[in-house]
């Protein structure tokens, strides 16, 4: 018995965002819980060989189109099951993208494979002799999971977690078939998206339960501004939809024994001068004395950050410097690119996805900068907080209500541990970025918020108990 994850990536294998930090820091922290769980995730290439010892757990000899089967083995500590099936995952490219950076065109059939498997799994259990009495499912790859269970009659309960509901598993409607689904789905309009397949809606409708990971995303959901189409679709489960906040894994994201970094601690912060040297080094900048401000982000119109060409020449007049690390749409890339070319020794980028040198800028910043348009959770300014680059973030999902802004009030009372623009437009990002000099400028002031942020606490124990309490109302035979 236990809980089977069902996840697209997952640290330590594969990770593209956030989604890889979650799914792959879930089963160590309910481990605590006395909850078992595995993860059920694509054999892209090279991931076979990255774990080690394997044995075949499960056969499917028609699976979209080939032959596949579920390998078990691990990773560090966690226990993973790697869908094996060349002719969906063996390919160069990310998990979604091709070489060239455009979607696999099969994306719809291959991530219905790992659905499949997973009902599979839950049906029949594993030649091991473990049958998951719960599935968890997470975003839109995995949504036809809870679709698959109900179609086919499978009585293991599932929770379908939504990370981000801008990616929602289009397809034409001509794949019904060949995704294993039942015109009558169609016709009721479970999966029906604007004339297209929608797969996540479909899982929306279907699974036990919902979640996102966070409290104010769970309530933006219902709203036409952040619900994408599906805000009828949350509002309408008599359950509603349940916000828990991410955590992140504080053995890998501690400033104490971080080998990537200059340790430093709330009781002594100088090695964090040692990290800001580097970093001017790493970034080729001229240090000014004044604020760093860092962005290490997926370049998309969600992280806002095509706004700060307009906004970043006022701060850099002003003593600011700014490090980039990022990666994503070409256009955003462009613009940043041609920034730290208009002005050397002031902005350095580095694009690119690099974890190491994530790192290092964490340490070294004065300032973490996520302008998000919206943001369900956000795990950047977790990361900053813990290594007191003090985040600059917009009031929106997950990034609401991990910061505490440095209001007067806040100020006062000496428990501020951010800045908050209300709007993610250049005007408030203007009032950010004159904030940060402001504080920055007051020594004892932002030594205060830095520890703040660093004191909070932002790791899974509470997140976990709520998720073990969620998985045991619905299966209770996973109360140990
Ligand atoms: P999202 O999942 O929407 O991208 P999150 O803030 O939840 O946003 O997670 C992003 C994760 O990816 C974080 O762990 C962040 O440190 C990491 N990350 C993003 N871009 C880069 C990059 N270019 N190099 C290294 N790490 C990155
Ligand atoms: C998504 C969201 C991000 C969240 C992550 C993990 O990628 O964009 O806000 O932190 O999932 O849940």
């Amino acid at each position: 018995t236990g809980v089977l994850s069902v996840t697209s990536e997952s640290v330590p294998l594969i990770k593209s965002g956030g989604l890889a930090d979650v799914a792959g820091a879930l089963p160590g922290a309910l481990a605590g819980q006395g909850v078992n769980m595995r993860v059920l995730l694509p054999a892209y290439r090279g991931l076979l060989k990255q774990i080690g010892r394997t044995r075949t757990v499960l056969d499917l000899p028609d699976l979209f189109g080939g032959k596949g089967r579920v390998v078990a083995g691990r990773a560090g500590d966690m226990q993973v099951l790697l869908l094996d099936a060349p002719h969906l995952f063996d390919r160069t490219g990310g998990p979604y993208l091709d070489a060239d950076g455009r979607d696999f065109p099969d994306n719809p059939e291959r991530f219905a494979a790992l659905s499949w498997a997973a009902a599979e799994i839950a049906a029949k259990g594993l030649s091991d002799g473990w049958t998951p009495s719960l599935v968890h499912a997470h975003d839109w790859q995995a949504a036809l999971t809870p679709v698959y269970l109900r179609l086919r009659g499978i009585a293991v309960p599932s929770v379908l977690t939504i990370h981000n509901i801008a990616f929602q598993g289009l397809a034409p409607f001509e794949k019904l078939q060949a995704l294993r689904l039942p015109p009558e789905l169609w016709e009721r309009g479970d999966i029906e998206y604007w004339g297209q397949i929608g797969v996540l809606k479909a899982g929306l409708i279907h699974a036990d339960r919902v979640t996102t990971v966070s409290p104010t995303y769970a309530l933006e959901l219902r709203r036409d501004q952040f619900g994408m189409g599906l805000q009828g679709v949350i509002a309408a489960r008599p359950d509603g939809i349940c916000g828990l906040l991410n955590g992140i894994d504080t053995d890998v994201w501690n400033p104490e024994t971080d080998p990537e970094v200059v340790s430093f601690s709330t009781r002594s912060l100088a090695g964090r001068a040692k990290n800001r040297k580097r970093l001017v080094q790493e970034f080729g900048l001229t240090d000014t004395g004044g604020p760093i401000a860092a962005v290490i982000s997926r370049l998309t119109r969600q992280k806002g950050l095509d706004l700060l060409p307009e906004v970043i020449p006022g701060f850099l007049a002003r003593g600011g410097m700014v490090a980039i690390l990022g990666n994503g749409d070409a256009d955003i890339q462009e613009a940043l690119r041609s920034l730290a070319a208009r002005f050397p020794g002031k902005v350095g980028i580095y694009l690119g996805y690099d974890e190491p040198r994530s790192h290092r800028v964490f340490a070294g910043a004065d300032c973490i900068v996520i302008p998000s348009r919206f943001e369900p959770c956000g795990l950047t300014q977790l990361y900053g907080l813990r290594y007191g680059a003090v985040p600059m973030v917009v009031a929106t999902g997950g990034l609401a209500d991990t910061v505490i802004a440095a209001n007067p009030a806040a100020l006062d009372r000496q428990v501020a541990t951010g800045i908050v623009l209300h709007q993610a437009d250049t005007e408030s990002l203007r009032a950010g970025f004159d904030q940060l000099l402001d504080l920055h400028a007051q020594p004892e002031t932002f030594r205060r918020i830095r520890r703040n942020g660093m004191a909070a606490d932002f790791g899974w124990a509470r997140s976990a108990q709520a998720y073990a309490e969620l998985y045991q109302d619905l299966a209770p035979e996973l109360a140990s």
